[in-house]
């Protein structure tokens, strides 16, 4: 069977930066450590007046097809996934096209697009799509562009406030990939739930703290879900972890989750009984109470071991590198730590061709899933050709009146117009509704 998978990514930063600890922070009336510790981040990118979801989606999707040297005859879909829609008719993708026929000779009118939606999961929700597409033989042997676009605001003051970031990226899903494969297995973890809603409003309703259970709980019902199809998993089969990362605080949270899970009846818990004891089973318990404690102590005594710290270091704490740097991406976050994981390898010269990385996805609402990826022969090439740290260096530094000003330009109910604080390069500029996208 043909390898379906993504053959190479591009990100676009917002073009401005909120310094947490030392802008931020001081202005909260809170200590910097709650949010370069607790929390996990330093930074968060932002979006200068000129720049939304679109002109954001459009400059990752151009750079992507001039580095791949594709022309729109080349793309037969293009899916945008989606939490700061603006439009709920038209998708955004339709945005996306329009500024992309600026700058080609031909036009999109042949490619199929659409926007898809479940909060934060549904970039890997569109990249499921991609691959669906492709493995059914409907894409006339064309390629797909995903985007995954967001502007993650919060009202200001709301506690989500300190995580938000802005940003896309876009995939090139085809056959025969050069960066990662997907496995045919998912796992899924699914329910209604109520943690986090945009109802007809620009900024999320989000009961944070339940928010973090919620992950949580549907991260371990979709791992169940996936070994029960895929069979075992062993932590050491993979690389890297790239997992939703609202903020880094959250992933620590999921991966000892994670790990406690997928140690379970292998050669490592035995080992680990003798240090911290048995990891309990239900069946053993007189009630849930009694049982949930006696797992949180065994997941905090787990999260001690010398064994676990190892493999966190190695597996999960390079998927973090960019995002404490970016804040949340909503649907791109779990994108941006893949690209975290495979720009740490190239660093290090590990060669990770053949191996695989666990890519746990999540989105409110609620629904987690769970897939595998092989790493492709090519994939450092395609990885250093990803100009990550100097969209990241050339962000400006945001004042903290500059950023409640540019929050406030942000807001569609309020009507407060700002100076752009950068110089817009050969991008796609939002110029006003209904002239959105115009390249400058
Ligand atoms: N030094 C070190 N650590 C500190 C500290 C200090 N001085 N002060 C606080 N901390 C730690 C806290 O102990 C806490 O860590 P633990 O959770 O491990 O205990 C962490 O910093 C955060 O502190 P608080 O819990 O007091 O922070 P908060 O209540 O102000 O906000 C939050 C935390 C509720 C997660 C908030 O950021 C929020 O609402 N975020 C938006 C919702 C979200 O991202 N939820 C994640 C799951 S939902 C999801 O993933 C979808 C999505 O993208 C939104």
């Amino acid at each position: 069977m043909t390898e379906v998978g993504i053959d190479a990514i591009e990100i676009r930063t917002g073009n401005l930066r909120l310094d947490l600890p030392n802008t931020f922070a001081p202005q909260k009336g809170e200590d910097p450590e709650k949010y370069t510790k607790g929390l996990g981040l330093t930074g968060s990118s932002f979006p200068d007046s000129y720049e939304d979801i679109v002109t954001m989606a459009a400059n990752a999707s151009h750079r992507l097809m001039e580095r791949k040297g594709l022309e729109p005859e080349d793309i037969g879909r293009i899916d945008v996934a989606t939490e700061s829609a603006f439009d709920n008719s038209k998708p955004v993708s339709t945005y996306v096209a329009g500024c992309l026929e600026q700058v080609y000779e031909g036009d999109f009118h042949h490619a199929n697009k659409g926007e898809r939606k479940f909060a934060c999961i549904a970039g890997t929700q569109s990249l499921d799509d991609a691959y669906n597409w492709i493995r059914a033989g409907r894409n006339r042997g064309k390629a797909a562009i995903v985007i995954a676009t967001d502007t993650a605001l919060y009202a200001r003051d709301d506690p989500g406030e300190a995580t938000q970031g802005a940003g896309a990226v876009a995939m090139l899903i085809d056959e025969d990939p050069d960066l990662v494969s997907l496995s045919v297995e998912q796992g899924y973890g699914s329910a209604d739930e109520t943690d986090f809603l945009k109802p007809n409003q620009q900024f999320p309703s989000v009961d944070g703290k339940r928010s973090v259970q919620v992950y949580l709980a549907r991260m371990r019902e979709a791992l169940e879900d996936y070994k029960s199809v895929a069979g075992a998993i062993h932590p050491d089969d993979f690389a890297y972890g790239p997992f939703h990362t609202p903020f880094p605080g959250m992933v620590r949270k999921a991966a000892v989750l994670a790990y406690r899970n997928l140690i379970r009846d292998t050669d490592i818990a035995d080992v680990l009984a003798e240090e911290i004891g048995e990891q309990p089973r239900r069946d053993d318990f007189a009630d849930d109470d009694a049982f949930f404690d006696a797992l949180t102590e065994y997941t905090d005594a787990l999260s001690g071991t010398e064994r676990y710290q190892d493999w966190y270091g190695a597996t999960i704490e390079p998927t973090l590198g960019i995002a404490r740097e970016v804040g949340n991406w909503y649907t791109g976050s779990v994108h941006v730590a893949r690209i975290s994981a495979l720009r740490h390898a190239a660093a290090n010269d590990i060669d990770l061709a053949g191996q695989r990385l666990l890519v746990g996805s999540y989105g409110s609402g609620a629904q987690a899933e769970i897939h595998t990826e092989t790493v492709q022969e090519n994939w450092r090439e395609e990885i250093e050709a990803l100009n990550v740290d100097e969209q990241l260096d050339r962000r400006y530094e945001l004042t903290f009146s500059e950023y409640e000003e540019i929050h406030d330009a942000h807001n569609h109910e309020m009507d407060t117009e700002v100076e752009e604080l950068t110089t817009p390069e050969s991008e796609f500029v939002f110029d006003g509704w209904g002239r959105m996208g115009e390249r400058k």
